[in-house]
């Protein structure tokens, strides 16, 4: 294989490195680019631009491939659970029971959330989105916390790490308790790390809490499988904020921010709510399909297509069929998920879905879970933001550790040239 690429303009020819990653990536390194030739590439969505190098998570999305530090999802999904995968991706071996106790410890050392953050959430209106209230909360931590912003030391950072991994939950919870009119609480430092969440989100004031197995377990899955993803959307944010050295949390704030949009992680709440109205319009799913294929429809069929995956996108597999083990556990018949399960199918057989290689996203069974989990439907974009908790304070420790510069993308000027001022009375 070559290891210089060579463009050519205007009879000029300049060489760039091709850079292999370890699973054989191809890439030309473009840094000098600008240097030599005056020119920058234009990558609208940057579908060809890869941001940095990373050693956490790898995906091929024609394979439908997805592991995180080189362990297959599917074996972390089965045999992990959501504590020793956080550990994994943040610090890059899973860890061995005296350095998960050790973190595990560090973490509920830090599970206290000032009491003054609730007056911050009390200003918020009932009726206010979860993820705008979550994000608000993480960004108001930096205040009660401001020796988290210094990261020069790695023991700064790794208590910045614990901090956020002990507080986050605890603001998750409490933005759903307030939507549902529960009292706030704190969690339990005696239970396990996901056990501890989901009594902090579903404790009711007037009985005793009782461990639900199938629900903590469910849930623990879902929180894997969301835990990294590479460089989307939020992670990409996470990045390129923390690359001007604001701290973790406001960089978490931002990622927040991008994650609730429908076309990224609001599509989980988006699914259940098409998933909803077709059943509300008679389940006719052909005609959904009809919309969606239809350019002249803005409708698309939420949770389908994925930037990435050409191919099923792993998680949707687990996912699938964690949603008929669960319901089947709980006792729930949910017309939604056969609902679901009719669209796949049918969008699967489509000439349209095939040509583009449209297949169900980690979006479009998650939905049906939360539900039967019995959380609201505006809080599964909080749910997803959770899980990939950990996925972005990797990322941004990787980006820290390996001293990346702020990110400053170049952009090609289309608009007017120079032109005379005019004063007002003259326009
Ligand atoms: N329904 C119908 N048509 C679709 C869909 C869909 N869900 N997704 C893509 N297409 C079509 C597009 O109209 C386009 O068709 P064309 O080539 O005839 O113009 C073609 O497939 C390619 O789509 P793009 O939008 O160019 O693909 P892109 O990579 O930019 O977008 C995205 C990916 C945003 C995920 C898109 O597939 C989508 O909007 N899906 C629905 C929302 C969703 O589920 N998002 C969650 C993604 S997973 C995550 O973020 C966790």
């Amino acid at each position: 294989m070559s290891d210089t690429a060579t463009i050519e303009f205007e009879g000029k020819k300049y060489d760039f490195p091709v850079i292999m990653g370890t699973e054989n990536e191809l890439a030309i390194d473009v840094k000098t680019l600008r240097g030599t030739t005056g020119m920058v590439t234009i990558d609208p969505g940057y579908k060809n631009t890869g941001s940095c190098e990373s050693a956490i998570t790898f995906l091929d999305g024609e394979k439908g491939i997805l592991r995180y530090r080189g362990y297959a999802i599917e074996d972390l999904a089965e045999k992990a659970d959501f504590l020793e995968v956080a550990y994994l991706l943040i610090f890059g071996e899973l860890p061995n029971s005296e350095q998960l106790s050790k973190f595990h410890t560090d973490i509920k050392t830090e599970s206290h959330v000032d009491e003054e953050m609730k007056k911050i959430l009390d200003g918020f209106p009932k009726s206010a989105h979860p993820m705008g209230v979550l994000s608000s909360l993480t960004s108001a931590l930096v205040a009660f916390n401001p020796s988290s912003v210094d990261v020069s030391s790695e023991e700064a950072m790794y208590n910045s790490i614990v901090r956020i991994l002990a507080k986050f939950p605890v603001l998750v919870a409490w933005t759903m308790r307030k939507k549902m009119g529960l009292p706030l609480d704190y969690g339990d430092d005696s239970l396990g790390y996901v056990e501890n969440i989901h009594k902090m989100m579903f404790k009711r004031p007037n009985k005793e809490y009782a461990k639900d197995t199938i629900a903590i377990d469910a849930l623990d899955k879902l929180l894997i499988l969301h835990a990294d993803h590479e460089q989307n959307c939020s992670t990409s944010t996470v990045r390129i904020v923390g690359s001007s050295h604001a701290g973790l949390f406001a960089s978490l704030s931002a990622g927040i921010s991008a994650l609730w949009g429908p076309l990224h992680g609001g599509a989980n709440q988006a699914v259940l709510e098409m998933l909803q109205a077709i059943q509300d319009d008679g389940g006719d799913t052909k005609k959904y399909m009809a919309k969606a294929k239809d350019k002249d429809d803005p409708f698309r069929l939420m949770g389908f297509g994925h930037r990435v995956y050409k191919n099923f996108d792993p998680r949707a597999r687990i996912i699938k069929k964690s949603a008929d083990q669960v319901l089947g556990a709980l006792g729930i018949e949910d017309p939604i998920l056969k609902i679901a399960k009719g669209l796949e199918k049918e969008a699967l057989e489509d000439q349209y879905f095939v040509d583009r290689k449209l297949y169900p996203n980690v979006d479009f069974y998650s939905g049906i879970i939360y539900r039967a989990l019995g959380i609201p439907v505006d809080m599964f974009t909080v749910m997803f933001a959770l899980g990939r908790l950990p996925g972005w304070i990797a990322q941004w420790r990787e980006m820290r550790l390996r001293k990346e510069p702020i990110g400053r993308p170049r952009q090609i000027y289309i608009g007017e040239n120079h032109r005379a001022f005019l004063p007002l009375k003259k326009r």
